[in-house]
Formats: C-alpha cells, sequence, structure tokens
C-alpha cells in the first residue's frame, strides 16, 4: 500500500569520476535522510565530462537509482549508444531527431510501489537546433499521464528564459520541471502557480575548482586561445546538487520543492588562509 505522498530526489549532472564518488559517498545518506521513494540522477558528463558507460550506469543503479537522464552530451561518446538503446531506465532528450538511438521518456515503479513518469526535453537557444521541446511535450506527457499522474520532466537546456517559458507551459500537467545542462543551480526553487516545482537549474555533482567541471587551465586555455584543447575532468572540492521534491501522489501536483547543495559554496577563513 504506497502512501500519499511521493518523495523524490533529482541530482544535477554528475561529472566525471569525481562527481560519481561524491554520489556514492553521499546518495545512501541523503536517500535515508529525506525518507526517498525515488531516485533520478542525470548522468550526461559521468565518463570524462562525456556519455556514460555500462559500468557508470550499473553503479548508480546498485545504489537505487530508478532512472538516469542524460543530455547532449551523451551523443559524444559512442560507448553509450548501446546503453541507450538497452531496455534499462536510461534517457537521452525526447526532441532530437527521429532516428536516433534511445528513448526520451519513461515510467518506473519504485521499490514502495509507485509509479513515476519521467520524460527528458532538451532547449533551442544556444543548442543544436532540434525538434520542438515544447510539441514533443505536448506528444509524451499525455501518454504518461495515463500510466500515472507523477510526471517529472528533465529540461535539459541553456537559455533561461527558454526554461522559465517551458515552466508555464506545463505548469498543471507534470510535477516539476527541473533544469539541468548549466551546471550551475539557481535560486528560483519554486512551486509554479497551479502546482508544478520548477527550478532553472538544478547543478552540477563535480569537483567544483574548475569551470563547469573542466579543469580550469584548459578550460582558459580554450577561451583566451580560442583553439580546442582536450577536455579534463577536474578533481577537486566535489559537491552533490540536487533538488528533494514531495509530490501528491493522487493529483501529481508538487506540494515542496527544496533545493540541495552539500557541502556548501562558502569557503571558511581556515581553508582560504591553509
Ligand atoms: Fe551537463
Ligand atoms: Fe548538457
Amino acid at each position: 500500500m504506497t502512501k500519499s505522498t511521493v518523495r523524490i530526489l533529482f541530482i544535477g549532472d554528475v561529472v566525471g569520476d569525481v562527481g560519481l564518488k561524491a554520489v556514492v559517498d553521499n546518495l545512501p545518506i541523503l536517500q535515508q535522510q529525506y525518507s526517498v521513494d525515488c531516485t533520478i540522477v542525470n548522468g550526461e558528463n559521468i565518463w570524462n565530462g562525456k556519455g556514460l558507460s555500462e559500468a557508470d550506469a550499473k553503479t548508480l543503479f546498485s545504489l537505487g537509482v530508478d532512472c538516469i537522464t542524460t543530455g547532449n552530451h551523451i551523443w559524444e561518446n559512442w560507448k553509450s549508444k548501446p546503453l541507450l538503446a538497452s531496455n534499462l531506465p536510461v534517457l537521452r532528450p525526447l526532441n532530437y531527431p527521429s532516428g536516433n538511438t534511445g528513448k526520451g521518456f519513461c515510467t518506473v515503479t519504485t521499490k514502495s510501489g509507485y509509479t513515476i513518469g519521467v520524460l527528458q526535453l532538451q532547449g533551442r537557444i544556444y543548442m543544436p537546433p532540434i525538434d520542438c521541446p515544447f510539441k514533443a511535450a505536448d506528444f509524451a506527457v499525455p501518454k504518461l499521464r495515463q500510466l500515472t499522474k507523477v510526471v517529472i520532466v528533465d529540461l535539459h537546456a541553456e537559455a533561461t528564459a527558454e526554461k522559465v517559458a517551458f515552466g508555464h507551459y506545463l505548469d498543471g500537467s507534470v510535477s516539476a520541471i527541473l533544469g539541468t545542462h548549466t551546471h550551475v543551480q539557481t535560486a528560483d526553487d519554486q512551486i509554479l502557480p497551479k502546482g508544478t516545482g520548477y527550478i532553472t537549474d538544478v547543478g552540477m555533482t563535480g569537483p567544483y575548482d574548475s569551470v563547469l567541471g573542466l579543469k580550469t587551465d584548459i578550460a582558459l586555455q580554450r577561451m583566451l586561445l580560442q583553439t580546442a584543447h582536450k577536455y579534463e575532468s577536474a578533481e577537486t572540492n566535489p559537491k552533490v546538487c540536487g533538488v528533494f521534491l514531495v509530490v501528491d501522489y493522487e493529483t501529481g501536483k508538487s506540494i515542496s520543492i527544496e533545493r540541495i547543495m552539500t557541502p556548501g559554496l562558502v569557503r571558511s577563513v581556515e581553508e582560504i588562509t591553509n
């Protein structure tokens, strides 16, 4: 017998081995602390910043992760493709042109017996010009809502305005719209007027002494020299970012949304001077 509310933890873009280790070290604590029923993780950047291996996915599933979402970087490692093509709950943005491998939405049944719909879409502003995410949502959301009222959307997008507009577009028809991709957690977690939980970006899970997970010196070379330099994930100052949602299982509306960043960004005087 399920409770009337379902407790959902969503972890933002996990970067590199350092990010994955931060998940391994912290996820069981967060799951226990928040009495989590369902865990969703964005894993597009685990494989040295680009893609996700079957072993990475296995590690996440062994931690009780119910669904893995990804994003634009999943296509940059060809070894990710068999994983996308498998029956495992690993998603890529639905609105890539048809013919690409993988799936953009699914339902998962949690250990505690809830059915949760998960949909992943990608924005188009400052991103590849793929199919319309709004029309893709029009297609997928009714299909998911036939199976469950609880639908979580990972909106993988760059532009804040596109994400905010999308939040209002789907307000009341999904449980939450959670932004990913920019790797910087935003302070606009809220319940929209018709009951949809919303945040523009959940934030990165990975090394924070970096430029969005990339080693700082390499990022600076790219910017100063305007040429390609090999991607290498940074290694220090790991943090876990996510949101915790409580959703009414009967109506699918969000009751609460809470940002998580552990540990926080502010350094102590001792850390700076030592
Ligand atoms: Fe990312
Ligand atoms: Fe991305």
